[in-house]
Parts: structure tokens; sequence; C-alpha cells
């Protein structure tokens, strides 16, 4: 059986194929690209749940496939849980210019008010309508300038207090054992099977 995970990014196919694989051995999942789809769903919604489902419903209708599709982001408390939905789309287009505007905005705030969390919502639809969805979070603090080179967006910013390091200072593998994108997806995988006849519910 075919999946459509609802993404180019090789990495996120990367990390829901380790995932959904020792569930569902048999399935195939494509990148958007693979399934000859290069059509772009707006993010309107006004939260993560509302975004992810508008990209699966209308990838599952465009494809006619089951498909995952997930949204998330950055939420810093002394923000107001900002730029949360606008993670990917505020202040210039680049990593490194939102990460600038990131410590601009915290220049004053001290260490205990450095709260941030990262979440994912995670959403498998089929193209009958069914669905499941699945929600995940790590938290942290913003740190005071950036560190580290793996991974991408606000990873930089993003300290572990417990361990000293950024998530961007972590190897992909560490990153996805406590990601909120790796812990959405395993929470994600055995409603997947259930929602494909994989696992008797
Ligand atoms: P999307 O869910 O792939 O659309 O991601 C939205 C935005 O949130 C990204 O462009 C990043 O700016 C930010 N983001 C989401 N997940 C991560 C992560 O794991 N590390 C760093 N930034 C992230």
């Amino acid at each position: 059986m075919k999946l459509l995970i609802a993404t180019n990014n090789q990495g996120k196919l990367k990390e829901y194929q380790q995932i959904l694989r020792e569930l569902l051995p048999d399935l195939t999942l494509l990148t958007l690209r693979e399934a000859g789809i290069n059509q772009d769903v707006e993010e309107t919604g006004e939260t993560f749940e509302e975004n992810a489902r508008l990209k699966a419903v209308e990838y599952a209708a465009l494809s006619g496939l089951p498909v995952i599709a997930d949204d998330s982001g950055l939420a810093v408390e002394a923000l107001g849980g900002f730029p949360g939905v606008h993670s990917a789309r505020w202040a210039g287009p680049t990593d490194a210019e939102r990460n600038r505007e990131i410590l601009a905005k915290l220049e004053n705030v001290p260490e205990a008010e450095r709260g941030a969390k990262f979440v994912c919502v995670a959403l498998c639809r089929t193209p009958d309508g069914r669905e499941a969805m699945a929600y995940g979070e790590v938290l942290g603090r913003i740190g005071y300038e950036p560190r580290g080179s793996n991974g991408f967006g606000y990873d930089p910013l993003f300290v572990f207090p417990e361990r000293g390091t950024t998530m961007a200072e972590l190897s992909s593998d560490e990153k996805n054992a406590i990601s909120h994108r790796g812990r959405a997806a395993r929470l994600l995988a055995p409603e997947v099977a259930r929602l494909l006849g994989g696992i008797e519910s």
C-alpha cells in the first residue's frame, strides 16, 4: 500500500519511514514530488491542527492516496506563544533573520522567562475522510546566541538546559528520539496502522 507524506523534505520522509516501517513493513512512502504533485497548499489556519488538516485534505484529494501531513513550529513563552503557526513566515525570508529577530525580542528577558517549546501536529487522512491525529512537543529555553549547525529553523536557538546543548548540536538520530515531530510520529504510527488496516483495533 502507498502512503503520501505531504512534504518534499527527505529528512521528514526518512523520519516517518523509520517509525512506520516497524508497524507497517509493506507500506511504500512517497513524497509530494514522487506522487507527481507540485501544488502548494496555503497554510491559512489559526492552529497547527487546522493547517495539518488543510494539507491532508487537499493532498488526499489530489493524490487519491492516504496522506500524513504535519504542521509544526516554535512557541516562545515570553512572546505569548509567538511565532507559533507563523514560524515559517515572518521577519524576512531566512532562518538566520528569524533567529536574529527572536533574539532581539528577548534581549532583556532573563533566563527564567526564556522558556519555549517546539510543537507538532501530525495528521493521517484517507481519501474517504477517515483520520487520526497526534500531538508532540518538546520543552526548552531560547539561548542567547545561535549554536550548532545541524537541523534547521530555530534549532540553533533551542537549548536543553539539562544537557547544555542546542537542538542544532544534536545528531539527527538524537534529535528524532526527542523531537516534537518524532514524538507525534511515534504516537501516530499505531493509529495509521489501524486506519490502513494493518492492525486489528
Ligand atoms: P513546517 O511544519 O515544516 O511547516 O515548519 C514550520 C516552521 O517551524 C519551520 O519553517 C521552522 O521555522 C519551524 N520548525 C518546525 N520544526 C522545527 C524543528 O524541528 N527545528 C527548528 N525549527 C522548526
